[in-house]
């Protein structure tokens, strides 16, 4: 496995673009099973897309990945199983079975269950699904059948990002009118709802309380860009806070990053902004604040581990509180190995003490969210940093070293 070697000190300057969301070219892709050929614009090449592509293939898709541009030709796709191998190497492939439901009537999976993050159960997409009239058996594996899906409404108990996009997914092709009420306001779930649209669906809502889906009876050829990734650009303002400097990210949808930078504002840093660009100027130590993870509009809980790190040598006391996983805190006792002093109220919950400096240590990342948030403590740090286990940010990051290098920080992928 690679490490990051991070050498602590350099102010960050400069500028440099954001690539398409990983978030949102997920659930796009498999939403590319209920069409024929799909054009996909502006997808980040990372192990999870590779991971999807490789799943669309053994579905009996044809893919190709050129610069990033995705085709995937469904036309003749012949499978509803999912690979064991894959689901078990990537959690979010879950969020094919809406798809092939809705274009087969049945799919099976073996579905893993929790990760590092706590328990990732499923309940809600297969409510979801027996919501539409699916029949869904839970023995060694998860077997869902389904004659044809009927409309139906869909109450989810809270607004799950995965389980409001397998709803819409399985709804597209169905007989009737569903409604997903409760639905999750992300802005992935309005990408998702575009590209479905772009292809010939009939999607309402998305970004609000109630999504509805009139059924149709096919999708088409469709040619669709994705959007930025917002995570990759609060990644990098967080590293700009920590590292200091001012730096300018562009290739950005101002309002789905408002969320993150708020945070930035209340802690005293000063963030401007141009028609698809921001920039943050940390010329000062940030004061100590409160952040709570939530649904969007919410701050996201995928920039939670960035902004405990940023948090460790901010003036004053912070508390973080993680509304959305319940263990989303491995990075915490590695901050603490570089001289973070964050104390675990529970899982959930942590309280921050500002501390002057981190000092450089040797870390391991243990998920994508926290091993990106050590090679950020490492800029700010005094000395050198080793983050081990770089495939964790290879998930989910191109290269997070050459993009943070582009801005002035010393870090390199060993
Ligand atoms: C998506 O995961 C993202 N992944 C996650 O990003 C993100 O953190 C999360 O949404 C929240 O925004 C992708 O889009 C591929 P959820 P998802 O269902 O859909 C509980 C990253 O770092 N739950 O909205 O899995 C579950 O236990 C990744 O890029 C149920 O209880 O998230 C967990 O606590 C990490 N029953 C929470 O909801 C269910 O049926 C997860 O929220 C489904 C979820």
């Amino acid at each position: 496995m690679g490490e990051y070697r991070v050498m602590g000190g350099r102010r960050l300057s400069g500028e440099t673009a954001i690539g398409g969301s990983k978030n949102a070219v997920l659930p796009i892709l498999a939403a590319a099973v209920l069409g024929k050929k799909s054009v996909i614009h502006n997808c980040p090449k990372i192990s999870d897309t590779y991971n999807t592509l490789e799943i669309l293939s053994a579905l009996g898709c044809d893919v190709l990945f050129d610069g990033n541009t995705i085709v995937v030709d469904a036309c003749n796709i012949n499978g509803c199983l999912l690979p064991e191998n894959l689901v078990a190497k990537m959690r979010s492939s879950i969020i094919f079975a809406g798809g092939l439901l809705g274009r087969f009537g049945k799919v099976s999976a073996n579905y893993p269950g929790g990760c590092l993050l706590g328990e990732r159960p499923i309940d809600m997409h297969l409510d979801a699904f027996r919501c539409l009239g699916a029949d869904i058996s839970e023995e060694e594996d998860i077997r869902i059948t389904a004659n044809r899906l009927t409309g139906g409404k869909i109450k989810l108990k809270m607004p799950s990002v995965g389980a409001t996009q397998n709803a819409m997914l399985a709804a597209v092709l169905a007989k009737g009118v569903t409604t997903i009420e409760n639905a999750a306001k992300e802005p992935e779930i309005i990408d998702l709802q575009s590209f479905l649209n772009a292809a010939g669906a009939d999607v309402g809502g998305a970004g609000g309380n109630i999504i509805t889906i009139n059924g149709v009876k096919k999708l088409d050829n469709v040619e669709f860009t994705i959007m930025p990734d917002r995570i990759i650009t609060g990644t990098y303002l967080a590293a700009a806070a920590i590292a200091g400097g001012k730096v300018r990210l562009s290739n950005i949808v101002p309002e789905h990053v408002r969320p993150i930078t708020a945070k930035f504002t209340q802690a005293g840093l000063g963030v401007a902004w141009e028609r698809n660009a921001v920039i943050i100027a940390a010329n000062r130590r940030p004061m100590g604040i409160d952040i709570v993870a939530g649904p969007h509009p919410g701050f996201p809980t995928d920039m939670q581990p960035q902004l405990t790190a940023l948090l460790a040598t901010a003036k004053g006391e912070s508390t973080v509180s993680d509304d959305i996983f319940e263990c989303r805190d491995k990075h915490v006792a590695e901050l603490c190995l570089m001289g973070a002093d964050i104390t675990n109220i529970n899982s959930r919950n942590f309280h921050v003490k500002g501390v002057g400096k981190l000092h450089g240590a040797t870390v391991k990342a243990h998920d994508l969210r926290g091993g990106a948030a050590l090679v950020l403590a490492g800029l700010g740090a005094e000395g050198t940093t080793i983050v081990k286990d770089s495939v964790h940010v290879e998930r989910g990051y191109e290269s997070i070293h050459r993009d943070l290098q582009a801005l002035g920080a010393d870090v390199e992928l060993i």
